[in-house]
């Protein structure tokens, strides 16, 4: 009886230590990654629509006729403040409001 006891407890053990195999072990999780910003300001500043709307037209009708804010979608402001904001020399916060006020104002669709 004791042998068959011992036998069973071993084939249960067996089973037992198979199935935790079967589970992947997870040995090492990517680290959740922490909320940056872009620029260090961006953290300080609170986008003003009203600021970037004069920014724009004071600063973006220099070299050109002032864009209209719904000829690009935001996608499309994106890539072009990207070189745009270092042309006109803003600052980052210059850059930051007058990002929110284009976007807020952008073409819905392509
Ligand atoms: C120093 C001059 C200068 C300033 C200031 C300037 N731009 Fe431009 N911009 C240009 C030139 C030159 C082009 C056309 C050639 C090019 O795309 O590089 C252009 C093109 C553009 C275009 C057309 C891009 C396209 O792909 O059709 C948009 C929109 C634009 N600028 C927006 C802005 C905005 C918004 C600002 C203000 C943040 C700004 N620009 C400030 C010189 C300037």
């Amino acid at each position: 009886m004791k042998k068959i006891i011992s036998f069973l407890s071993c084939v249960v053990i067996i089973i037992t230590a198979c199935n935790k195999k079967s589970v992947p072990i997870i040995t090492s999780r990517e680290t959740p990654s922490p909320v940056i910003s872009t620029t260090k300001s961006e953290t300080l500043v609170k986008a003003d629509l009203t600021q970037g709307k004069q920014i724009f037209i004071n600063r973006c009708g220099k070299c050109h006729d002032l864009p209209l804010p719904e000829q690009f979608t935001e996608k499309r402001w994106e890539g072009i403040l990207s070189y745009m904001i270092p042309r006109a020399r803003l600052t980052d916060e210059q850059g930051i409001h007058v990002t929110a006020y284009l976007k807020a104002n952008a073409a819905k669709q392509n």
